[in-house]
């Protein structure tokens, strides 16, 4: 069965053990995980063989099927269906609102617009902080209906319960510490580990996270030194987003890499288009055009 005829939205298996997941076309190395077409899905086998080669690696939220086409086109090994659809996508001011449902449909929707990005989908807040059995329920919902390929939960000892059982049903977890945004009535929006003990911590809850079968732990928030500590002790990877440059991979939210968020960024983003504008300036350009009759004209009409 190609891809293509993978029934229900399901993300096909890898159809040979370590066959590159890039074409001979790729720019980059044929084991490289970022870049080329697809002839199978990344898997988290491809994650922990670029952990051992010393290979850096993208990773970009997508919330939409068209947005993770390009990404997947793009060359990007994970997509992260994050809550930040929360704020980016849905209209919310936080994380803490998106329901399950919600979830569902659109990590759904980023699987059907990838063929080869490995889908990552996060546990929305209240959907696995009652236990390890809830966390299984929904995880599963996430993986036979929506078809990803893994799950993102956040926390490191309160979650520690939910990841061992989930790995051990089959469902690949990654791991979320330093700033949670679902604990944001708690904690804020800061640097977390920066006292002695809340490094201490952080350390051992990336090292129990990995125990409990993580495949890879993002580290949101965090200083870089530190950031640096834990993925030097870890043997999964770390995915950093405001933890410095010596993580194993990055993750951006994709509106704040390609400039379509509004207001103010936090430092760690870089932008590397400006969307808002040119969309808006399209809009402008529709609108004028509409308006003031030059569009449609003939060759938009019909005999
Ligand atoms: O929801 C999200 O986008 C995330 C990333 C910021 C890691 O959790």
């Amino acid at each position: 069965m190609t891809p293509a005829q993978t029934p229900a939205g399901a993300q096909p298996s890898a159809p040979a053990a370590d066959t590159p997941a890039t074409d001979a076309g790729a720019q980059s190395s044929p084991k490289s995980l970022y870049g080329g077409a697809r002839n199978r899905r990344v898997t988290i086998r491809d994650l922990a063989a670029a952990k051992a080669r010393g290979e850096k690696w993208p990773m970009l939220t997508a919330y939409d099927a068209m947005t993770a086409s390009v990404f997947d086109e793009s060359g990007i090994p994970v997509l992260l269906v994050g809550d930040s659809m929360g704020n980016c996508h849905l209209g919310y001011d936080t994380t803490v609102p998106v329901t399950m449902d919600e979830m569902a449909f659109l990590s759904a929707a980023v699987v059907r617009g990838t063929k080869r990005s490995l889908v990552v989908a996060d546990l929305p807040f209240g959907s696995y902080q009652e236990g390890p059995t809830q966390a299984l329920r929904n995880a599963t919902r996430l993986v036979k209906e929506s078809g990803v390929g893994a799950i993102k939960l956040e926390g490191g000892q309160r979650s520690l319960a939910q990841t061992e059982l989930l790995v051990s049903a089959g469902i690949p977890v990654m791991s979320h510490l330093g700033l949670t945004p679902q604990s944001v009535n708690a904690m804020g929006y800061r640097v977390q580990g920066r006292a002695e003990q809340d490094a201490h911590e952080l350390l051992r809850d990336a090292k129990a996270a990995q125990e409990a079968g993580a495949f890879a732990v993002v580290l949101e928030m965090v200083p870089a030194a530190l950031a640096a500590e834990v993925t030097a002790a870890l043997e999964v990877p770390t995915v950093g987003i405001g933890a410095g440059a010596d993580c194993d991979a990055q993750v951006l939210v994709w509106t704040d890499m390609a400039g379509l968020t509004a207001g103010k960024l936090p430092r760690f983003v870089k932008q590397y288009a400006a969307l808002r504008e040119t969309l808006g300036g399209a809009a402008k350009a529709f609108a004028d055009d509409v308006t003031g009759g030059g569009f449609p004209q003939p060759e938009h009409s019909f005999t």
